[in-house]
């Protein structure tokens, strides 16, 4: 029986953290919260209502031991404010998956932690937060992670869940494959406007553009990237509801930070690293970062 600890529970962390408080596997779940909650209330995709009350601690002086395992689900921006919680929580046997958009899990925690007690996880779990500790699950998602124990013991976590968890040989590519898609939907935050944007003179050309900078960068590090990543992104904007929001949209109409470093000044500082010019990518952290 496993003893876990979530640092953020927010969309993310709130939705696993339900779905894992059910787990006959799980035998405690501690929320660790900047702002406080009383209990977790999540509408999962079949419309049924999970209730949690797991213990919740708001200052890292709370933890009294370590965990099994510790799951960050915080923005890939609040590094410094996620860090503070990891001393108390992590003993010698303790793993951290890291639930965050980008390809730069490890790099972000390695500060604080060695890279082989690091998981990466690629999360694809729509959900949304009305209130703290209110979440709507939207659809039942994926998570996935890199092959080895580490990997095989996350994804046992969930076999209880509806979220299909799995393991893969090459994470790097499903890392970037992720971040192609996410570093074109910068196009939605810079015009302020919902996915039928995409429509627009010009976009999709532009949209193709960045995902073209995000595939030459991936390739760089290693991610085995296909010619097509550029259509297929534009192809599932154009077939998405014009109306949809994404998060980095979301997060900018209602005046919270962004995740632009994660999405697209990754692009461009990899790039300058591999001599790999990122303009467009470039521009959209810059302006992004000033609007922040
Ligand atoms: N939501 C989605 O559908 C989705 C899908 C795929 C991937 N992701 C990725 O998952 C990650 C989490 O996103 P999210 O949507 O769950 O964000 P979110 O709803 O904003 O949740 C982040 C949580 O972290 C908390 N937090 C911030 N600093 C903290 C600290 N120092 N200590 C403890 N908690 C702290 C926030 O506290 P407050 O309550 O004070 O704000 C909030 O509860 C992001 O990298 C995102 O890109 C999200």
């Amino acid at each position: 029986m496993m003893r876990l600890a979530v640092i953020g529970p927010g969309a993310i962390g709130g939705t696993v953290a339900a779905w894992l408080s059910r787990s006959p596997r799980v035998a405690e779940v501690t929320l660790c919260a900047r702002t406080p909650l009383d209990r977790l209330v999540v509408e999962t995709p079949d419309g049924s209502v999970i209730e949690a009350r797991p213990r919740v601690v708001t200052d890292p002086v709370q933890i009294t031991a370590p965990v099994d395992w510790v799951l960050i689900a915080t923005k890939a921006y609040d590094v410094v404010g996620t860090g503070a919680w990891l001393a108390p929580l992590v003993g010698p046997e303790t793993r951290v998956a890291v639930l965050q958009n980008g390809v730069e899990h490890v790099e972000r925690f390695n500060p604080y932690l060695p890279a082989d007690r690091i998981l990466p996880v690629v999360i694809d779990v729509p959900a949304e937060r009305s209130a703290p500790g209110r979440i709507r699950h939207r659809r039942d998602g994926t998570i996935v992670v890199p092959v080895g124990a580490a990997g095989e013991a996350f994804v046992a976590l969930f076999a209880d869940s509806v979220i299909v968890a799995s393991t893969t040989e090459d994470f790097t590519t499903v890392a970037w494959t992720k971040l192609a898609l996410n570093c074109a939907g910068a196009v939605n935050a810079l015009t302020g406007r919902p996915g039928g944007v995409v429509r627009a003179a010009g976009i999709g050309a532009l949209m193709r553009g960045m995902v073209r900078e995000c595939v030459l960068v991936g390739r760089a590090v290693g991610a085995d990237l296909g010619d097509h990543l550029p259509d297929w992104v534009v192809e599932r904007a154009e077939t998405s509801p014009p109306d949809s929001v994404n998060s980095l949209l979301a997060d900018r109409l209602a005046g919270r930070p962004m995740e632009w470093d994660a999405r697209n000044g990754v692009i461009a500082r990899l790039g300058k690293a591999h001599g790999i010019a990122t303009p467009l990518n470039g521009m959209a952290a810059l302006i992004l970062s000033a609007a922040d």
